[in-house]
């Protein structure tokens, strides 16, 4: 989507967005009798600016036609809500057809906080809802095309400075950075094995401060992870590590390890899925895509830290290779665990990667992963599930995540349920009591591989990863989360 943003008197376009109150007399940027007049006409048809909502006007004689689009109550505003009210607006504007958009920016006094944060909003919720996963379909004759362009249009002249030409940038090139991810996780579990993934995160030590190690069969024996691996070994497709890393151009404040589970098709193994379980499996790796995105943004930007990123993966299959019931897994820390069932697999190659991390002494080690189907059972497909040992970064990601739209719970780590995972031929089973606690006894066993002292955090996204229905602006399908809430949690560091 092109962006760009102009002065109200040099725009020529024929469709113009606005925002509106609930309550208000008129919408933002339009006042005087001109908004009035406009407010009045919506109010016929029922429209008073409530979330949500949209009223299509025809303001002028000539061709051009506004597009009102609710942010509901003054009282009820969070930044999110410019997201969804954008996406309504550019939903409304491809129904009537057109491929560029104008939005009216309010003036900074008009609105709660800062106004380039709006503006980001703004584009963050056109781009995003205009996201489509077409490689694979021929879009109808008579079906909506995504808009093209976008106009940020400024009334007042002030507010059309480089730093708001910044923000806005930002919002874009992070929006790219989701859409990058969908893709990932959009994509077919064949045309996407673990060295396909390797070949795509390469690609992103072409920009910026980053480099990127694959680390492969050979030598992932020669390190010991045997989750990596044994994981992998019921595939053809052969398991691999990528290690990307990114340097800040200043001084680095602090090291940042992010680990992403990254199964590229999650049969169950030997523990085999059944039919319905599988549909969505392509998804498994939705944890990695996430930090592959981070690395696509960070690519772009300047944070002030420097960032690990952990991408293990694998195909969970069921060939004659492959890990069976009973078998005992020898992790990279030296932790054996006995496998119950084959299909609870992202842990092990999590496991790997804690250990693995925690010797890079980071100061805050996350992984994110669509561990568990009792996630979604707990918490519904919106909410991702938090535990770990870092109190201050999760309350952080609960509140920074709300601003992003992005909606996280924690979950406790109680100590007391670690003897569900006792086991008589291993150091540990990998799993607790059936039906029992799921994700917390994911949590309890991935704690196990996090070094002494390492600020951690564990995020479940087996429900927000993907979704069947469209949400605000967000189609259906791999959404992205929670990218969007880890790249704002860094850049605030
Ligand atoms: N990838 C699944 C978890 C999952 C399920 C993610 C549904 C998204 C939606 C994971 O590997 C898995 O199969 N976990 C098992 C663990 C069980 C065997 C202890 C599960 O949740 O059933
Ligand atoms: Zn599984
Ligand atoms: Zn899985």
């Amino acid at each position: 989507m092109r962006i760009d943003l102009i002065a109200k008197k040099n725009w020529t376009g024929r469709v113009l967005v606005g925002f509106m109150f609930d309550g208000d007399k008129t919408p933002l940027a339009i006042p005087g009798d001109e908004g009035k007049g406009l407010a009045a006409v919506t109010a016929g048809e029922r429209f008073t600016g409530q979330f949500k909502k949209t009223s299509l006007l025809r303001a002028e004689a000539g061709a051009s036609k506004l597009i009102l689009t609710g942010l509901g109550k003054r009282s009820e505003f969070e930044l999110d809500r410019v997201r969804s009210a954008s996406a309504k607006a550019m939903k409304r504007a491809e129904e009537i057809g057109v491929e560029s958009v104008g939005v009216l920016v309010p003036d900074g006094k008009e609105v709660r906080g800062e106004l380039a944060d709006f503006a980001g909003a703004i584009v963050e919720g056109a781009i995003l809802s205009s996201y489509r996963f077409n490689k694979y379909r021929t879009p109808k004759l008579d079906e909506a095309k995504p808009i093209a362009e976008l106009i940020l249009v400024f009334a007042n002249t002030k507010n059309l400075s480089a730093a708001m030409r910044k923000a806005v940038d930002g919002a874009a090139v992070r929006s790219g950075a989701i859409c990058f991810a969908r893709d990932l996780a959009n994509e077919p579990p064949s045309p996407k094995p673990p060295e396909k993934m390797a070949e795509i995160a390469a690609g992103l030590a072409k920009k910026g401060r980053i480099t990127v190690q694959v680390i492969r069969k050979a030598e992932l024996e020669k390190l010991g992870m045997g989750g990596i691996l044994r994981v992998g070994a019921g595939s053809h497709q052969p398991p691999c590590l990528v290690h990307l890393t990114y340097t800040p151009a200043g001084k680095s404040k602090q090291t940042v390890v992010v680990i992403g589970k990254g199964i590229t098709f999650d049969s169950g193994g030997l523990s085999i899925k059944p039919w319905q379980g599988m549909e969505t499996m392509k998804d498994d790796m939705a944890g990695a895509g996430a930090v592959l995105g981070l690395f696509r943004w960070l690519g772009s930007v300047d944070v002030p830290v420097t960032v690990h990123g952990l991408a293990p993966f694998a195909e969970n299959m069921p060939g004659g290779g492959a890990q069976k019931p009973g078998d005992v897994i020898r992790h990279y820390n030296g932790k054996t665990a006995e496998v119950i069932s084959t299909d609870a697999e992202g842990r092990h190659l999590l496991a790997d990667c804690l250990a693995y991390g925690s010797t890079l002494k980071p100061d805050l080690m996350i992984d994110i992963a669509t561990l568990t189907g009792a996630c979604v059972v707990a918490l519904g497909d919106e909410y991702s599930a938090l535990l770990g040992t870092d109190q201050r970064t999760i309350d952080r990601l609960v509140v920074v995540g709300k601003q992003q739209g992005e909606f996280f719970w924690q979950l406790p780590l109680p100590a007391r349920y670690t003897s569900h995972l006792k086991s008589k031929v291993a150091d540990m089973k990998h799993t607790g009591k059936t039906g029992v606690a799921g994700t917390i006894t994911a949590g309890l066993f991935l704690k196990e591989f996090v070094g002494e002292g390492v600020p951690w955090v564990h995020i479940d996204i087996a429900g927000p990863s993907f979704t069947k229905e469209d949400w605000d602006y967000t189609p259906a399908g791999a959404t992205g989360v929670p990218l969007r809430t880890i790249a704002a949690l860094l850049k605030g560091m």
